[in-house]
C-alpha cells in the first residue's frame, strides 16, 4: 500500500513538471478574432518553438479557438502541423507573424475548416510563390 501510494506521488510529480513545461502557453477568455468569433485564445507568442505542444488544455475541447503562434520559430508548416488542435477544436483565427516560415506545404490548413483570419506577415515567404500556393482548403 505505501509503496503504491509513493508511486502514484511520483507519478503526480512527473504529470505536474510534464504539465508546467508542455502548457506554458496562455489560455485567455472571450476574446473576438478578426472574423468577430468570439472564442477562447491560446497564446504561444514568444515561445521559442518549431510546432504545437502537444498538451492541449481541456478547455479548448470543442472551443472556438484563435491560436497565437506569433515571434516562434515555426519555419515549415506542413499537414502535421495543425492536425491535433485541428480534430479537437474549432480554429477561426492562426496569427503565424515573426516566424522564420519559408515553406507551406499543401493541405496544411485543409483540417481547419472554420479558418477564417491567418496572419503571416514578417515571415520569410515570398508574396509571389504565396500566391501560387494551394495551401487553403
Ligand atoms: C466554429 O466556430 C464558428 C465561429 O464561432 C461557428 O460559426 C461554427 O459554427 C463553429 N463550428 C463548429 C463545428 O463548432
Ligand atoms: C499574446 O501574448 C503576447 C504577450 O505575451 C501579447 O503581446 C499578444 O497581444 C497576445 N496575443 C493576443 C492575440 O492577444
Ligand atoms: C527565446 O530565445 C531567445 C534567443 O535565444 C532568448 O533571448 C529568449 O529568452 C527565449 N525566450 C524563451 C521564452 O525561452
Ligand atoms: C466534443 O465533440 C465531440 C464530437 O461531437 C463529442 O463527442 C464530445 O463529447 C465533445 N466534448 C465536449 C467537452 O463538449
Ligand atoms: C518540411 O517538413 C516535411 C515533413 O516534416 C519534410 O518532409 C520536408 O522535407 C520539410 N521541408 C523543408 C523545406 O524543410
Ligand atoms: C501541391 O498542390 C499543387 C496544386 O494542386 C500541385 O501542383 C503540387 O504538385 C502539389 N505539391 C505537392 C508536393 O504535392
Amino acid at each position: 500500500m505505501k509503496c503504491k501510494q509513493r508511486f502514484s506521488l511520483i507519478l503526480a510529480f512527473f504529470y505536474s513538471a510534464l504539465l508546467l513545461m508542455t502548457e506554458n502557453c496562455l489560455l485567455s477568455h472571450k476574446i473576438v478574432d478578426d472574423c468577430g468569433n468570439v472564442g477562447l485564445l491560446w497564446n504561444c507568442s514568444g515561445f521559442n518553438i518549431s510546432k504545437l505542444p502537444t498538451a492541449i488544455p481541456s478547455e479548448l475541447e470543442n472551443g472556438t479557438v484563435t491560436l497565437d503562434l506569433s515571434f516562434n520559430l515555426f519555419s515549415n508548416l506542413t499537414e502535421e502541423t495543425f492536425q491535433q488542435i485541428a480534430a479537437y477544436s474549432n480554429v477561426t483565427s492562426v496569427i503565424l507573424h515573426h516566424n522564420y516560415i519559408t515553406k507551406i506545404e499543401n493541405k496544411t490548413f485543409r483540417k481547419l475548416s472554420n479558418l477564417c483570419s491567418l496572419d503571416l506577415s514578417f515571415t520569410l515567404l515570398e508574396k509571389v510563390k504565396l500566391m501560387q500556393t494551394h495551401f487553403l482548403i
